[in-house]
């Protein structure tokens, strides 16, 4: 079974959506539409009745519900959505929190889909042990609750199709990485949506342009970035 992600094209793209239960990042350098991506996903689980979590490391709960209603997804009126922000506090805490509540939350909640948005800025907190740890617990609690989430990471700063630290990739069942892909420096830069891997499943790899608008994501899975 797939889950769509409430973004069509890419939906085409993914032959469906995304599978049920898979972890995918979605990753990408600022300001290139990985939230919105990530609420997209959850907006459209909300609209099917599914209880969805959306945990924040980034902005906070009022910053996030303004920004989705700003490209036409109105969170508000749903009463199935839990938007919860940890700030940075000890690394231990996090972990401690993370282990001790999310489980209990996610079934509390039968929620069937999740956002964690975005794992860089918790993994800036740790060292890499850490940061390993850090990110299988994730997966395990994700994978025993049977929910579909999506991870949103920076990029690295040399590699658009890689993550942050590096981790995150080896967790995820599936990845799609957003780019910004300039002709020259004088050109306005196109946004191309490429789908590195999802397990399982057949796709193209070819970067399709998308654009984000006053409705959100529009990917145009039919055209070609150049
Ligand atoms: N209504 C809109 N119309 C057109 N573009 C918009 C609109 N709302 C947001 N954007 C664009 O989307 C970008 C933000 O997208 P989003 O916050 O999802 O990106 P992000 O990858 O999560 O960024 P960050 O790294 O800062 O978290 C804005 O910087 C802006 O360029
Ligand atoms: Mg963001």
């Amino acid at each position: 079974m797939k889950l769509s992600t409430g973004i069509e094209g890419l939906d085409a793209i993914l032959g469906g959506g995304i599978p049920k239960g898979y972890v995918v990042a979605v990753i990408g350098s600022y300001g290139t539409g990985k939230t919105t991506l990530g609420l997209h996903f959850i907006y459209e689980g909300l609209k099917n009745g599914e209880s969805c979590i959306v945990l924040s490391f980034d902005e906070d709960e009022e910053s996030i519900m303004r920004n989705a209603k700003s490209v036409g997804m109105d969170l508000g009126k749903f009463n199935n959505v839990q938007v919860i922000r940890l700030e940075a506090m000890g690394v231990k805490k996090i972990f401690e929190r993370i282990e001790s509540e999310l489980p209990e939350l996610i079934k509390n909640l039968n929620a069937s889909r999740m956002l964690i948005d975005s794992i860089s800025v918790l993994e800036t907190l740790f060292s890499d042990q850490e940061r390993y740890q850090i990110l299988s617990s994730f997966k395990r609690i994700l994978k025993s609750a049977g929910v579909t989430a999506i991870i949103t990471s920076e990029a690295d700063k040399y590699l658009p199709t890689a993550s942050k630290y590096g981790i995150l990739e080896y967790i995820c069942d599936g990845m799609i990485c957003l780019k910004m892909i300039r002709k020259s420096e004088l050109d306005e830069p196109t946004l191309g949506l490429e789908v590195v891997k999802m397990r399982g499943v057949k796709h193209s790899r070819k970067p399709k342009p998308y654009m984000i608008t006053e409705r959100g994501i529009v990917v145009y899975e039919e055209a070609e970035v150049f």
